[in-house]
């Protein structure tokens, strides 16, 4: 009798403790894994057109966060030495310091300019020549590319797949552990979108809030004026500084990059070329996709005098232009202009730095 009472008691505290345990896991489950991401809410600055996510790429706060540590992780270049953040550094509006190309892993160089990640939220196409249709696309181009992370998507997933936090991650941000190079695209895009640069002189300006001296309003007039800077047909004044549209700017009569022809192969298209916004400018140097211009007085020359009307595709604006328009005094008040769109608020943004 005293046996099967003490096999009943046995049972029962097995009971017990497998019950409770199972109770335990349940709490983990729903308090860390199984529930839903948190949505995210990104709201356009004052004076922007409203931002437009794509449908199944909904932000929320664990998909940012996790596309932010991707950004900055080497894990994603073939010898664990590069990350999208060792190209895109945020002191520079996240463009490749002062250099002007960007070395891959192998130390070979690429043959254009580095850009920087802002405002992206709004953009239609990426790269120079509008080569990725969407920012999600836009992930993959610089792991494979062997000039720049040199790295196979096969192997980027092995890697994530074996870490010992990226599963959890995933799972929290997408309700799956199975990391496909899919989520990686999205987690990236949500981190990239949230790079939003609103806060210069200029913005300030326009909100009331700070006066722009005698030479950047002035510079400000020469850049809408038709006849003097005309800047404004392309670097849209306002809020993007861009018409999102490809250009040729006349900078070569004989092109060694065809840029957006690469992807249309349309003779119209030969010689354009992604229109940059000019927010943080001043920080971006050097200039245009090959980065051949060292300073923005080099820039206003082209614009002034240096464009070579041979060029074929010649937007229609530059083409009318008349050579030596500008004095220097105005090119000086132009580029004044061009300085107060500079953002230290964005380059110090600690939601945007190194997790
Ligand atoms: C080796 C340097 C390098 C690395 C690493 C790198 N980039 Fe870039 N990035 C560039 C260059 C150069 C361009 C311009 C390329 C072109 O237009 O052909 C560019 C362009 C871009 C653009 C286009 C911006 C626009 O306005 O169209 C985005 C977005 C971007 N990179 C994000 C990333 C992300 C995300 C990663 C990591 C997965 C990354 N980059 C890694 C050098 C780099
Ligand atoms: C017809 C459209 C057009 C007009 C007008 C125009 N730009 Fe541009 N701008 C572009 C395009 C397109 C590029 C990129 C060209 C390239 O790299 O091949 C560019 C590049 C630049 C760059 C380099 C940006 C970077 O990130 O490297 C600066 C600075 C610039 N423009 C300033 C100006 C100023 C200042 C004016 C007026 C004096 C002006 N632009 C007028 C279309 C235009």
């Amino acid at each position: 009798m005293k046996k099967y009472l003490f096999f009943i008691i046995i049972i029962g505290v097995v009971l017990v403790v497998s019950c409770s345990k199972n109770t335990d896991v349940t709490v983990n489950t729903s308090n860390t894994i199984d529930t839903p991401a948190t949505p995210f809410n990104l709201i356009a600055p004052f004076g922007f057109p409203p931002i437009i996510i794509p449908n199944n790429n909904k932000m929320t706060v664990e998909g940012i966060a996790l596309g932010r540590k991707l950004f900055y992780d080497p894990m994603l270049s073939l010898d664990n030495s590069q990350s999208c953040g060792s190209c895109h550094n945020q002191r520079f509006a996240f463009t490749d310091s002062t250099l002007q190309f960007s070395k891959g892993i192998t130390g070979e160089i690429g043959t254009r300019n580095a850009m920087p990640i802002m405002n992206l939220a709004w953009e239609r196409k990426f790269f120079w020549d509008g080569g990725a249709a969407t920012l999600e696309d836009q992930v993959i181009g610089p792991i494979t590319n062997p000039i720049e992370m040199h790295e196979t998507l096969n192997n980027v997933l092995s890697k994530l797949n074996k870490h010992n936090e990226y599963p959890r991650l995933f799972k929290r941000a997408f309700g799956t552990d199975s990391i496909t190079t899919q989520l990686l695209m999205k987690a990236v895009a949500q981190f990239e979108r949230t790079i939003i640069s609103a806060n210069s002189k200029y913005d300030k300006y326009v909100r009331g809030e700070a006066e722009l001296t005698f030479d950047e309003l002035k510079g400000k007039e020469l850049y809408e004026d038709q006849k003097k800077g005309d800047c404004f047909h392309c670097h849209v004044l306002g809020s993007t500084f861009t018409d999102f549209d490809f250009r040729n700017n006349g900078l070569d009569s004989i092109f060694t990059d065809l840029g957006r022809y690469k992807n249309t192969l349309k003779e119209t298209d030969k010689g354009k070329f992604k229109t940059p916004s000019l927010r943080n400018i001043e920080l971006t140097a050097p200039y245009m996709h090959d980065g051949r211009f060292k300073t923005l007085d080099e820039v206003l020359e082209h614009y002034n005098s240096g464009f070579k009307v041979t060029s074929q595709n010649l937007a229609a604006d530059i083409a009318l232009a008349e050579k030596g328009r500008l004095s220097n005094e105005e090119k000086q008040q132009i580029i004044a202009f061009l300085k107060t769109l500079t953002d230290t608020e964005f380059i110090n943004n600690p939601n945007f730095k190194k997790p």
